[in-house]
C-alpha cells in the first residue's frame, strides 16, 4: 500500500491522476518529536501543496502537527476555542449557521474557490483541518493547485498577465463574486458575525496581490488568483481588464485537476495557502458539519493595501 518512504514518512500519492498531493500514513505524536520527521513533513508540504494524514485524531495531534509548519495564529474569541485559541471552529448547524441556495439547493456553509485571507495584505501560510462531526453526504473540501494552473495556462495568457496585480475586496456574500463563478448563489441566512461584517464593508481597504509569483526555493510559478474576493486588475479596472481576469479565473476553476476531499473521521488535511485554492461543497441544510482549523502564520511579502491604507485592528472573520 505504501508507495514510498521519505524522511521516515510512509507515503502514497493523493491520486494517480494528479501531479500534486500526498497521503501520510501511521504518523504518531511521538514521531513528531523527531527533528528529521518534522523537516520531512515541511519539505513534503512545500513539494506537494496538499497533504492528507490518515489515522490521526485529537487536539494535541492537530496542534503538534501544525507546529511543524510554522507559528500558529490565535483567532478572535468569537471563532476560537477558549482553551485553545489556535483552534478555529468551522461549524454549520441546522438552526445556527450560514445557509445559502446554490444552484437551487440549500447548502450550509458552501464556500467558493478562494485563498484564505487574500483580502488582507498578509496571507497566511496554510492550515490544518480536522473533522469533529461530519454530515452523511457532501461536506467535501476541494483543492486546486495554482502551480499546475500556471503551467497549463495558454502562452498567450501567460504573456498578457506578466507583471499584473489583482485587487481584492473583503465581501463575504458569494452572490457578489465577480470572477470565476461556478454556481448561482444567494444567501438564505447569515450568521450574526457575517451580517455584522457585511454591514460595514466600507471599513476594509482594498488590497493588491501579484497575479503571478515564484514559489520560494523551487522556482515554480504560481497563478496567484483567488476568484472569490477578486474585484479587478490593478490599473485595468475596465472592460478589457475584467475580461482578462475572468478568462484567467475560469481557466482555474474549470481545471480538470481538482482534488475533492471526501472527509472521514480520524483524518487531517494540511494545505499550502500560498499555493492552492480551496472550496467547500457545503452540507445538507438539516445536518451538522463541525471542523476545527489551525492557521499557520506567514507573510510572502508581496501583498499591500491600496493607497497604504491602515488596516490594523480591523475585525475580520477568516474564511
Ligand atoms: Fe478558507
Amino acid at each position: 500500500m505504501v508507495d514510498s518512504e521519505r524522511g521516515g514518512l510512509k507515503l502514497t500519492r493523493l491520486s494517480d491522476d494528479l501531479p500534486f498531493g500526498a497521503i501520510v500514513h501511521d504518523l504518531t505524536l511521538e514521531c513528531l518529536d523527531r527533528a528529521r520527521t518534522r523537516q520531512a513533513l515541511y519539505d513534503l508540504w512545500i513539494a506537494e501543496g496538499v497533504v492528507v494524514f490518515e489515522g490521526v485524531a485529537g487536539e494535541e495531534m492537530q496542534l503538534k502537527l501544525s507546529s511543524c509548519f510554522g507559528k500558529l495564529i490565535a483567532h478572535p474569541t468569537r471563532e476560537a476555542r477558549a482553551d485553545h485559541p489556535a483552534l478555529m471552529t468551522v461549524r454549520y448547524q441546522p438552526d445556527d449557521g450560514w445557509l445559502l441556495t446554490v444552484n437551487g439547493e440549500s447548502r450550509g456553509s458552501w464556500l467558493p474557490w478562494h485563498s484564505d485571507l487574500i483580502y488582507v495584505d498578509r496571507i497566511n501560510r496554510g492550515g490544518v483541518l480536522r473533522p469533529v462531526k461530519l454530515p452523511s453526504s457532501l461536506g467535501e473540501t476541494g483543492f486546486i493547485d495554482k502551480i499546475l494552473a500556471y503551467e497549463t495556462l495558454p502562452d498567450r495568457l501567460k504573456s498578457r498577465i506578466e507583471g499584473l496585480d489583482v485587487i481584492y475586496q473583503y465581501d463575504l456574500d458569494p452572490a457578489h463574486q465577480r470572477f470565476g463563478r461556478t454556481a448561482d448563489v444567494t444567501v438564505e441566512r447569515y450568521t450574526e458575525g457575517i451580517r455584522s461584517i457585511q454591514s460595514r464593508l466600507g471599513e476594509f481597504p482594498r488590497v493588491i496581490h501579484p497575479m503571478v509569483y515564484v514559489q520560494q526555493g523551487t522556482d515554480r510559478k504560481v497563478l496567484n488568483v483567488s476568484p472569490w474576493f477578486a474585484v479587478g486588475i490593478h490599473g485595468m479596472e475596465n472592460t478589457g481588464g475584467d475580461a482578462l481576469l475572468e478568462e484567467v479565473a475560469q481557466h482555474i476553476v474549470r481545471s480538470p485537476h481538482v482534488y475533492l476531499h471526501h472527509w472521514k473521521m480520524e483524518q487531517m488535511v494540511l494545505w499550502d495557502n500560498w499555493r492552492v485554492l480551496h472550496c467547500s461543497t457545503g452540507c445538507p441544510q438539516n445536518e451538522e458539519r463541525w471542523m476545527l482549523r489551525t492557521t499557520i502564520e506567514g507573510d510572502y511579502g508581496l501583498g499591500r493595501t491600496e493607497r497604504n491604507a491602515n488596516a490594523d485592528g480591523l475585525d475580520y472573520i477568516s474564511v
